[in-house]
């Protein structure tokens, strides 16, 4: 009896004095255990005598019970310390601020495009679209280019190798200009119509990109004359560039689609180092800038598109707009449009919750 007595309290001292849950699992083992010392008199218990094992077995219960405790509460005790040891040495800062949701921009050549409908709906103007694979006929021929027409060779164009069901070749838009002829031909006249998109050019430079972006105008009506050309010309600048000094030059230029064809250009002056759109280009400090190209469009090309000259007439104008993008919001290099750069997109993007209107003014809030 005094032998367990002193074997039980050489095992709660051990388990007491245990700095591991190993160590503790390892006294748990040695005492209860398959082969433990406490099981193995738990044993001999079963070829006692009833006398004899009611005399003995109270002892060996309790020393059981009071070692299996012990070792309950050390190794909550090491493991508490544990806890306690991870929480001191890892921080979490619950009061940091959550990070801000990641969010896209809209592309400036979006918000151009975006601006732009804007101001022309407020005139009444009417945005349509075009394929971008067009035939040689929408692109050139009804554009009064045919074949042998110098001016096809300006625009460096894509062509696929395969023909159209009507045997017409087929090509990556020069420009926005088929979609005059798309628009009268499957909508008659009147006409009042923005197209704005994407054109493709086999050129590349700091200036020039293979794939770019214009707008198209165009104006069919009774009577329309050059007049209005200059007045919704000068309208749309002064709304866009948000400036009422915005003065344009007429220039008499040539396209086979327009005659007379007009070159616009527009007076500008450079701050620090900017050009900066305003004011006569004749002024003291201020220059011309080529904006554009218009007129008024060729008879040939209103009865191309099916309808009679002599009835209906109108203008026509066509602009870059990546180039509209980079005058007023600074960029100075167009391939930077076109690479997908994260930081070029935050840095020049706009806000998806800032729709441009014209009583806001178009331009989005810096
Ligand atoms: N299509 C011409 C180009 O890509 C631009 C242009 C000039 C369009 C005069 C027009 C226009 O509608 O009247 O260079």
């Amino acid at each position: 009896m005094e032998e367990l007595q002193t074997q039980k309290n050489t095992a709660l001292e051990a388990i007491e004095a245990a700095g591991s849950l190993d160590a503790v699992e390892a006294l748990r083992v040695d005492a209860l255990g398959k082969q433990g010392w406490i099981s193995q008199l738990l044993k001999t218990l079963g070829k006692m005598t009833p006398e004899e094992r009611q005399e003995k077995a109270p002892a060996i219960q309790q020393a059981r019970a009071e070692v299996a405790d012990a070792i309950a509460a050390r190794k909550d005790a090491l493991e508490n310390a544990e806890l306690d040891r991870r929480l001191a040495t890892e921080t979490l800062d619950l009061s940091l601020p959550a990070p801000d949701e990641a969010r896209g921009t809209v592309h400036p050549v979006s918000q151009v495009m975006d601006e732009l409908a804007e101001i022309f709906a407020d005139l009444g103007f009417a945005v349509k679209t075009g394929p971008e694979v067009e035939d040689d006929w929408h692109n050139f021929t009804a554009l009064n280019m045919d074949e042998h027409h110098p001016a096809r060779a300006m625009h460096d164009t894509f062509y696929f190798p395969d023909r159209d069901k009507e045997d017409r070749a087929m090509l990556l838009r020069t420009h926005t200009s088929p979609v005059q002829i798309r628009t009268m031909v499957n909508e008659g006249a009147p006409v009042r119509i923005i197209a704005p998109g994407r054109v493709y050019r086999s050129d590349s430079d700091a200036t020039h990109t293979p794939m770019f972006h214009q707008v198209e105008g165009l104006v069919i009506d009774r009577d329309i004359h050059l007049g209005h050309l200059k007045w919704t010309l000068e309208t749309f600048l002064k709304a866009f560039f948000e400036r009422d000094d915005i003065v344009l030059r007429l220039r008499p230029s040539y396209f086979p689609f327009t005659e007379p064809s007009v070159e616009v250009d527009v007076g500008f002056e450079i701050v620090k180092g900017r050009r900066v759109l305003g004011g006569s280009g004749d002024a003291p400090g201020h220059a011309w800038m080529e904006l554009l190209g218009s007129g008024m469009v060729n008879r040939r090309v209103i009865e191309f598109a099916g309808l009679d000259p002599d009835e209906w007439q109108g203008f026509a104008f066509g602009v870059g707009v990546d180039r509209l993008a980079m005058l007023k919001y600074g960029m100075d290099d167009l391939r930077a449009f076109f690479d997908g750069d994260i930081r070029w997109l935050q840095h020049y993007g706009f806000s998806p919750y800032d729709q441009p209107t014209l009583s806001a003014g178009v331009g989005a809030p810096a």
